[in-house]
């Protein structure tokens, strides 16, 4: 007979849920590998259980409540009692990680995380674990599958935003307030956790800039596909000059890129670095079987020690104005010498224009370009003044092109 693991559980919404069915159904297995039986030792909800008798009787808490508080308070006093803790909240990690892994080392217990990055794909493993060796140039992710659905319908279909996010809506792809995931803020969330790992260096989700999809049109979609481009909400964590840059926007890539092929509610991340090149991983991001599964293997590892609780080694200073290529998109009036004094703006910015498409006549005469990479302040200040010319007849719309391709 195995000795019992307690395993008191804070949260039984739709991952707490799906972790106790599917310890009921693993148990026997986890037994057999690490030589202890999990049990659930008590549940917390808003209307059931007692958190202090709770961690009395547990060896390891698993937190699946969500948000900061009381989450945060919960996983201290866990730790701070000699508790491992696995949680999926990336809220919580994003806005208190330093503080959450000081107390894990202080107090010599693990604190993990798989499942508040992309679900069931298991790339915070991988950054601590089996790339730990490596030194990481650069990650780009699809960590957020609501908007990637989204895109990805209105790609496929020539749909509206609207009418995507609907669909993503009647199929439980979004939430009914989608706010935090169309506008880039939960996707931040995670690239400051994957920033973390990967570059040893603190960072709150306030030091990443984010956009959202929200102002992407069925337009866009149709002149990317002239420039055989597809467009996606890209978390990206770069070195630059030996600092960092974090960010959240939505862009273009080539179809040579290993994100360009990932589509529907999937999330990937894209991890680059001059000796392993480039490694993806992709799989479900969210949804209770597939989130609980991930809490379950951190269980797993926390049962069989040892594993680590990262330090910080390096400070790296985070940035936020970096190069990059762009796509710009006009609606103008149809006169001679548009193009060239929208040419002329560009080039006394550093802009210089890579492709061009001009389309359509008098009153619907539009115009579409990609630049070769620039800096982005610069790119911004070109906009703007292209955006007081009186023969534009809406606003720019400019859109990031990510133009690496791994082949
Ligand atoms: N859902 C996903 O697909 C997914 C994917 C990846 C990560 N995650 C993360 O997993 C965590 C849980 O998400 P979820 O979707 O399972 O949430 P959920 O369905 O809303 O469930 C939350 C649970 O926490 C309980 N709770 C809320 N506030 C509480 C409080 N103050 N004290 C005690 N219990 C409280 C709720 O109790 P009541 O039952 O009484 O309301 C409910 O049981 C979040 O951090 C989320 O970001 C979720």
């Amino acid at each position: 007979m195995s000795e019992p693991f307690r395993i008191g559980l804070l949260g039984h919404g739709t991952v707490g849920g799906a972790f106790e069915t599917l310890l009921e159904q693993r148990a026997g297995h986890v037994a057999a590998i690490t030589g202890l039986l999990p049990e659930i030792s008590g549940i917390l909800t808003r209307s059931r259980g007692d958190f202090d008798e709770i961690l009395e009787h547990s060896d390891l808490v698993v937190e699946l409540i969500g948000g900061l508080e009381p989450a945060r308070e919960y996983v201290l006093r866990a730790m701070r009692a000699g508790r491992h803790v696995v949680t999926a909240n990336k809220q919580l990690l994003s806005h208190h990680g330093e503080e959450l892994w000081a107390a894990a080392r202080e107090h010599g217990v693990q604190l993990r995380f798989e499942a508040s990055v992309a679900g069931v794909v298991p790339v915070i493993r991988v950054l601590q674990e089996s790339l730990a060796g490596a030194h990481v140039d650069r990650i780009h992710g699809i960590v957020n599958g609501t908007t990637n659905y989204i895109l990805s319908e209105m790609a496929r279909t020539g749909c509206s935003y609207g009418d995507a996010l609907a669909d993503a809506q009647r199929l439980g792809y979004a939430e009914a307030d989608p706010t935090d995931d169309v506008n880039g803020k939960d996707a931040a969330a995670k690239m400051a956790i994957l920033a973390r790992l990967a570059f040893d260096t603190p960072v709150h989700i306030d030091q990443v800039t984010y956009e959202g999809i929200e102002q992407i049109t069925a337009d866009d979609m149709e002149y990317a596909d002239e420039f055989g481009l597809g467009l996606k909400l890209i978390g990206t964590a770069e070195r630059i000059d030996g600092r960092l840059a974090v960010r959240v926007h939505p862009a273009f890539l080539y179809s040579g890129h290993p994100l360009a092929s990932v589509h529907g509610p999937f999330n990937a991340i894209t991890v680059e670095s001059e000796a392993i090149t480039e490694i993806t991983m992709s799989g479900p991001g969210a949804g209770g079987p597939q989130t609980a599964s991930a809490v379950l293997g951190d269980v797993i590892s926390a049962m069989i020690p040892p594993a680590s609780t990262p330090e910080t080694t390096q400070a790296l200073q985070i940035v936020d104005d970096v190069e990059s290529a762009f796509y710009l998109h006009m609606e103008v009036a149809d006169h001679p010498g548009v193009l060239a004094q929208v040419a002329q703006i560009l080039g006394e910015h550093g802009a210089s224009i890579k492709s061009v498409v001009q389309t359509g006549l008098g009153e619907r005469a539009r115009l579409a370009m990609v630049m070769h990479p620039l800096l982005e302040s610069q790119f911004f200040a070109a906009v703007d003044r292209i955006a007081s010319l009186d023969f534009l007849r809406s606003p720019p719309r400019a859109i990031r092109v990510i133009e690496e391709e791994f082949v």
